[in-house]
């Protein structure tokens, strides 16, 4: 294929916002070339811009500030739960929403202020809420009338609390991440939140909470969503949760963060505190995952099939959400040959990439999947007793070990025998 000089090839706006090909050819994020990376920390591995990450921080907080004083955004830490993660946004100065105990450790770990803590979960168990509440977290956010029942026995006086409420919004997404529907696990009714209210003696009920999904382009179910929640009655706070949807391949073009915080807050009261959750739109874009190939496998008249040395294990995405991804041959950007791209798990349905063009992909070349910076690491799972990969953090030239590679012994480690 014919051979396009290094400076005239652009990149997809799935990858970082530093990402460059450099003149030898190869993929740098964060500055440090990604073939280095490969030989200097193994494959596979994910690899993020730091910069990245503080950037899109700091875009949502001048978003905000530009149109509103009363804000606050809130790190969903879900999306990649890593203390090295925790540090970083901490030291943005934005607020952090845990999913769990654990999650709560980390954030607590790494430095966040309890009182800037959001703590979720749709059955928080005794024990994490005790935890909670004897490291000061902030704000818990209640999701049924059972945990109110938990919260007034063990909270101190004044707890702060929001309600968590499905406000029957559906947006356009897979189903396994629509959370705002009626039909959910999560939350209470809106009709539910009077009876709500008369439960609480203790907890201080500061505004509403609504999650309505993830991965979501539309901007009309926002705008949607601060009228419901704000028809509900008058409360200091609102959250609207997160779920911005980023780009995955170069054809997904996700509403402008702008746009997005124009939605939130076109239906919000002036003087009502705007809350919003990103997860995935602080961190996706800004990592990448390296592989290495190991076999090519032709099936003439059927498929090319490339395996690389990780898949379902460090992404789990495609097979749980039948997520698209793309992906090039990190010396070779450019495709040419329609290939699908294979993991090295034992299962057939183990297939990180199905008809990608690749530039003439050989057993040894380093193959990178942008966009894998969200619920990649944070999924990440043991299957076939394979290590999980490291993360790496890439700034200005230099890359750093956040989260180092797991061993064999760590997979023992557990062990009582
Ligand atoms: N707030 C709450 C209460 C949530 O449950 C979530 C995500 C977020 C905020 C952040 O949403 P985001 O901005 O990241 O879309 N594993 C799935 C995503 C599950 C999201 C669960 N909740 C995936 O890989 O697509």
């Amino acid at each position: 294929m014919s051979i396009m000089p290094a400076a005239a090839r652009t990149l997809s706006h799935v990858y970082p916002a530093d990402a460059r090909l450099n003149d030898a050819g190869h993929l740098e994020v964060g500055g440090c070339d990604v073939l280095e990376l490969a030989r200097e920390f193994g494959t596979p591995a994910y690899v993020y811009a730091e910069d990245d990450m503080r950037a899109r921080a700091r875009e949502y907080v001048d978003a905000f500030r530009t149109r509103t004083e009363h804000f606050e955004v809130i790190y969903a830490s879900k999306a990649f739960p890593a203390t090295a993660v925790y540090k970083l946004f901490a030291e943005e100065g934005i607020s952090c929403d845990c999913a769990s105990g654990g999650e709560l450790h980390l954030a607590l770990k790494a430095g966040f202020a309890p009182e800037r803590i959001y703590l979720h979960g749709n059955n928080k168990t005794e024990a994490e809420l005790r935890y909670a509440v004897e490291r000061g977290v902030g704000t818990i956010v209640v999701d049924s009338f059972d945990e109110i029942g938990r919260l007034e026995r063990i909270a101190p006086e004044r707890q702060k609390v929001m309600l968590r409420v499905t406000p029957g919004i559906k947006p356009t997404t897979h189903s396994y991440i629509q959370t705002g529907q009626v039909d959910s696990k999560f939350g209470f009714s809106i009709d539910d939140v009077p009876r709500a209210l008369d439960t609480m003696k203790r907890l201080r009920l500061c505004g509403l909470h609504a999650h309505i999904g993830s991965q979501i382009f539309e901007l009309d179910v926002y705008e949607k969503l601060a009228e419901v929640l704000s028809g509900v009655g008058d409360w200091p706070k609102l959250n609207l949760g997160g779920g911005l949807g980023i780009a995955y391949t170069h054809e997904d073009q996700p509403p402008a963060l702008e746009d997005y915080v124009d939605a939130l807050l076109k239906n919000a009261p002036d003087d009502v505190t705007v809350l919003c959750e990103p997860g995935r739109s602080l961190v996706g874009n800004a990592g990448v995952s390296i592989y290495t190939v190991g076999t090519v496998k032709d099936i003439p008249g059927v498929r090319t099939y490339i395996a690389v040395d990780g898949g379902m294990v460090d992404n789990l995405r495609p097979m749980l959400y039948g997520a698209k991804y793309e992906a090039d041959i990190a010396s070779r950007f450019g495709g040419g040959r329609v290939v699908t791209v294979a993991g090295m798990h034992c299962e057939s349905g183990d297939i990180l990439i199905r008809d990608v063009a690749l530039d003439d992909p050989k057993v040894g070349d380093i193959l990178v999947v942008p966009a894998t910076g969200a619920y990649g690491h944070a999924m990440a799972n043991n299957y076939n007793a394979i290590p999980r990969p490291p993360v790496i953090f890439c700034r200005d030239g230099d890359a750093r070990v956040v989260v180092r590679r797991e061993t064999y012994d760590d997979l023992t480690a557990r062990d009582v025998v």
